[in-house]
């Protein structure tokens, strides 16, 4: 395939920034869209240019790194995936493609593509975790029962894996739903409980800290998150700040 790409540069995070038109050229098929990036990128070394910045680091949908707006869609055209799991055969010959920084006021640009997402870092920092004995009197956890569908719904809520495609998509920038599934994950837990409070207002005033708009139930963000995280954790993370508050 041979392809007209549309990518946004930007020097820094001071610099205006602007779409710069590449032609990348012999693409296969069976890449994957930072395949084909990494292929771009050396043909503008090659000629003597600067290679775009992206952001990439498992390349198989874990890390959450690779973060781009493509088409207008935050992870590009198909759902359930990152930008890393994107294939080339989901675009045809001669197409032209936007590429751009995930947007949003606390996710600044710092280079090209890459943007700084250390306000989903000082979010978690500020409750996502649980104290642990461990003074030698640890309970096994093993030993603590939790009920099956318990199980599941924190552990569907921990495959958030921090990516930030429901703040780009969201018309507000809310990160609720990045928020309610690392609160809901600890509080469908027994061992999320003795925290729970604390935990969930940090969480959110650290949220409205960082600049994070707030939910206005669209529902965009659950429709683009590659790992399916559900609005029923945003309707949880609700109920445990007001069950907090009281
Ligand atoms: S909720 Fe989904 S879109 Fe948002 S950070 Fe987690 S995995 Fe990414
Ligand atoms: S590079 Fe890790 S999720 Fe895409």
């Amino acid at each position: 395939m041979d392809l007209t790409l549309k990518i946004w540069r930007q020097k820094n995070s001071e610099d205006k920034g602007q779409l710069v038109d590449y032609k990348v050229t012999d693409i296969s098929e069976h890449m994957s869209f930072l395949e084909m990036m990494d292929v771009l990128n050396e043909q503008i070394i090659e000629k003597g240019e600067e290679p775009i910045a992206f952001d990439h680091d498992c390349r198989e949908g874990i890390c959450g790194m690779c973060s781009m707006y493509i088409n207008g869609e935050a992870h590009g055209p198909d759902r359930g995936i990152t930008t890393c799991q994107l294939h080339m055969r989901s675009f045809k010959d001669g197409d032209t493609i936007h590429i751009e920084p995930f947007r949003a006021a606390a996710f600044p640009v710092i280079k090209d593509l890459v943007v700084d997402r250390t306000s989903f870092d000082r979010i978690q920092q500020s409750g996502a975790y649980i104290s642990v004995n461990t003074s030698g009197n640890t309970q096994d956890a093993n030993a603590i029962p939790i009920a099956k569908a318990a199980a599941d719904e924190a552990m569907d809520a921990a495959t958030c894996i921090g990516c930030g495609a429901c703040v780009a998509t969201c018309k507000n920038s809310s990160a609720m739903l990045f928020v309610g599934a690392k609160v809901s994950q600890y509080a469908l837990l027994p061992q999320g409980q003795v925290e729970a409070a604390d935990r969930v207002l940090n969480m959110v005033k650290q949220m409205d800290e960082e600049g994070f708009g707030n939910c206005t139930n669209t529902g965009a963000c659950e429709v683009e998150c590659p790992k399916g995280i559900s609005l029923e954790n945003i309707a949880r993370m609700n109920r445990e700040f007001l069950k907090a508050s009281l």
